[in-house]
């Protein structure tokens, strides 16, 4: 271990000790970028010059978990994504509900930052289904270890530059705008809420029919993707689908366990006792 990689670990361990946050999980090549920029921001040039200015300034810590924390989204990211969702995804999720004789859809938005996917979500079911939404009772948990994005989810408003990729229809249907900001509308919102939660030491959930957890794990180690990998397909019904990003690969037992549906990320947990054929 060189001088500088004993003073990344210590880094780690003061951190997790003082501010409470478990840098493990991350993988070290995103720390060490990460701890970089807030480094060059303080003008110091090494781990232990960062982890002295830690002690001096705890303000710093805030910092450096919204640095760690990126909570970079947008309404509709990868619209192909979205459209398989619609297109794919709800028509069987219906189908589904409706020879089970089930009223309840419940989705999870893992990491969902400031509400745009969870919205998006409330949005395209909302389309899909039209007057037959009445029928179910359509929940949409949104996650996030970030109290800032999780609080400007709850409120639901956006910049007209936050909303450029929606739709005009969709802008004028699901949003007020106040001269300012756009209102997600409140017959929407009533779908969607928002709870902070750890992927990595957070509770488990169990019982969703859909969950995205897109563009979170891509900073995190192999193990840690292993690990969620494990939590998520626990958390999802027979049937459920897991939707990641566009180019993360699943990682562990989780590749065996679940189905590809395309190929865009979309993924299904199969039945843990398969249906009798039609033929017979
Ligand atoms: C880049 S955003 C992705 C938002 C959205 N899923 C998307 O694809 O547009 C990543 C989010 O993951 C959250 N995150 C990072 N580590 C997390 C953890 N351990 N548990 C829950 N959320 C986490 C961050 O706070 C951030 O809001």
């Amino acid at each position: 271990m060189t001088p500088e990689d004993w003073d990344f670990a210590v880094l780690k361990k003061q951190i997790l000790r003082d501010a409470g946050f478990d840098c493990n999980p991350y993988s070290d090549k995103f720390l060490k970028r990460r701890f970089d920029i807030r480094m060059r921001a303080n003008n110091v040039g090494s781990y232990r010059e960062y982890a002295a200015l830690l002690k001096r300034n705890p303000l710093e810590h805030t910092e450096l978990i919204e640095a760690l924390t990126i909570s970079v989204t947008e309404f509709f990211r990868d619209p192909d994504v979205f459209e398989d969702f619609k297109k794919v995804v709800i028509p069987k999720l219906i189908a589904d509900k409706e020879r089970k004789k089930q009223k309840v859809i419940r989705v999870w938005s893992a990491g969902c930052a400031s509400g745009e996917e969870a919205y998006s979500i409330a949005m395209l079911t909302n389309e899909f289904l039209g007057p037959k939404l009445d029928d179910f009772t359509l929940s949409i948990h949104g996650t996030d270890i970030d109290d800032g994005a999780l609080a400007n989810a709850k409120r639901g408003e956006y910049t007209p530059e936050e909303l450029e990729k929606i739709p005009e229809a969709y802008m004028k249907k699901y949003f007020s705008f106040d001269g300012k900001k756009y209102k997600i509308d409140e017959g929407l919102k009533r779908f969607a809420r928002f709870e902070k939660h750890d992927l990595i030491s957070g509770k488990p959930y169990r019982y969703f029919d859909v969950i995205f957890c897109r563009n979170v794990l891509i900073y995190f180690s192999r193990e840690a993707h292993e690990k969620v990998h494990m939590l998520l397909y626990d958390a999802l019904n027979d049937d459920g689908f897991l939707i990641v990003g566009k180019t993360e690969l699943l990682h562990g037992k989780a590749r065996e366990m679940f189905v590809p549906v395309g190929e865009k990320g979309i993924y299904q947990r199969p039945s843990r006792f398969p249906r009798p054929s039609r033929e017979f």
